[in-house]
């Protein structure tokens, strides 16, 4: 089976979307799978620039089906608006080339209200959401009082929806003070907007079994990454969707054997945007030197995003726990110029007693990672440009280096490299589309 699931395998924003957008050449189908509007993917082609939140990096591509798979969390307003944008940058957009599954559960503006008071309650210790509303969205999809995209069909199973909805959140809300919400006006909303989304309704698992007859290739295209899986990652600072590649079957509708090649999008160093625990953040210069060449900005808040060196050891775990077939890595030209590259190989923890023991993974214990400090392996920078480069032989003996030992210490292949924005700005060493 020739399908590919490209997911992040850090802190998100690894350059997912450019890498789908590119290999979305070689698939007729690009499907997302999880999480909502709080991805921000960015696509750049001949100079302009695409951001994409909830639409899959296949819809520039004419020809392509896009599927938003039930495993997302649907704002609706939302998706008619991202619609409209796209639009107006070019691309064609109908009931012909996006599909979205009429059994993914929505984002109300309720959710939004909830997700900004928690984290206004949270204070200090808050997890710096995108404020999007996914993660009471998804507490409602597994509560089972979702309002579903199907749902919109009938007018009586929206209000009766609604009404269970906004008594459950009501009781909170009051509690706390805030602005109760109403379920008739929450129903006129969306009815409003009924039309316009249902044209896009059907059956995701429907268009990837017809895909299956068909002999064509699917690209699953994962959001955020796997130390922002509600399992896997920096618990509690994570989203609250599993990121790992196995979703990509359940957030879709087919089965764990239609996933063939899973490509970790890895970046030449790391980051992240909002709290929690990262040990190898670097706050000194070459910390703002990587923020300032990667243009480390969020896409969907506009956040700074941290910074700071590749960590193998994180990596190895992401990689072993979504089963990444390969790597690419991203961001190599961000990292020309330095003198000195710093590899995390290890973690120094002090333990209750004051003993202090090295660890050779990511522990799960929130303080425990917090406390986490990186044991580094240095390696020699290189000075010559990687910055557009299109070929493996026109790296500097240094970049190769550098790569191979991150392979090495992650037990991973790198089988792409990217080394701009630009979508042809990249290096393929293995086609996951070919295994
Ligand atoms: P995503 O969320 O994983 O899709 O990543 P984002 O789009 O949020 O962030 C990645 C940023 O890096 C975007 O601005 C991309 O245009 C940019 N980018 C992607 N690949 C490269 C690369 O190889 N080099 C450089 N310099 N920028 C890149
Ligand atoms: P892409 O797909 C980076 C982070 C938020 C916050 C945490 C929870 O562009 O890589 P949420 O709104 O999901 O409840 O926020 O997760 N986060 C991301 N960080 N890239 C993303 O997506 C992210 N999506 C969510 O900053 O720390
Ligand atoms: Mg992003």
């Amino acid at each position: 089976m020739s399908n590919v699931a490209v997911i992040g395998a850090q802190w998100g924003d690894e350059g997912k979307g450019k890498i789908v957008d590119w290999l979305s050449s070689r698939a007729d189908v690009v499907v997302r799978f999880q999480g909502g509007h709080n991805a921000g993917h960015t696509l750049v082609i001949d100079g302009v620039e695409y951001k994409l939140s909830l639409l899959p990096s296949g819809i520039v591509r004419p020809g392509k089906l896009s599927v938003i798979g039930n495993g997302v969390v649907i704002d609706p307003a939302h998706l008619l608006s991202e619609i409209d944008l796209l639009r107006s940058q070019g691309a064609e957009i109908s009931p012909e080339s996006l599909l979205v599954s009429e059994n993914a559960a929505l984002i109300l503006p309720v959710h939004k209200a909830i997700d900004a008071a928690r984290e206004a309650m949270r204070g200090d210790a808050k997890i710096g959401t995108t404020g999007r509303g996914i993660g009471p969205a998804y507490e409602d999809k597994i509560a089972r009082r979702a309002v579903r995209l199907g749902d919109l069909a009938s007018e009586d199973t929206l209000l009766e929806k609604l009404t269970a909805l906004a008594v459950h959140h009501n009781v909170w809300l009051a509690a706390g003070g805030h602005d109760l919400v109403d379920a008739g006006q929450m129903k006129d909303d969306l009815l409003a907007m009924r039309d316009a989304i249902m044209a896009y309704a059907g059956q995701s698992w429907r268009a990837l079994e017809q895909a299956r007859d068909q002999g064509q290739k699917v690209l699953f295209e994962g959001a955020q990454g796997v130390m922002l899986d509600i399992d896997h990652g920096t618990y509690p600072f994570v989203t609250s969707s599993n990121t790992v590649a196995g979703q990509a079957a359940t957030g879709s509708g087919t089965g764990p054997t239609s996933i063939g090649f899973v490509l970790g999008i890895t970046k030449a160093y790391t980051t992240r945007v909002g709290s929690g625990p990262f040990p190898t953040e670097d706050f000194g210069d070459d910390g703002t030197r990587m923020g300032e060449r990667g243009r480390e900005f969020g896409t969907v808040t506009g956040r700074k995003r941290r910074c700071g060196w590749f960590d193998a050891v994180m990596v190895r775990q992401a990689n072993a726990v979504a089963g990444i077939t390969g790597m690419a890595l991203t961001k190599l030209d961000v990292l020309d110029g330095f003198d000195v590259l710093k590899i995390c190989v290890g973690y120094r923890l002090e333990q209750a007693d004051g003993h202090v023991v090295e660890l050779d993974h990511f522990p799960a214990d929130a303080r425990a990672q917090a406390a986490c400090t990186p044991i580094y392996e240095e390696m020699p920078g290189w000075h010559e440009s990687t910055q557009g480069a299109r070929e493996w032989a026109g790296l500097p003996a240094n970049a190769v280096k550098y790569i191979r030992r991150l392979e090495e210490l992650t037990r991973t292949p790198v089988t792409l490299v990217s080394t701009s924005p630009e979508r042809d700005d990249t290096i393929l060493m293995r086609d996951p589309f070919v295994g």
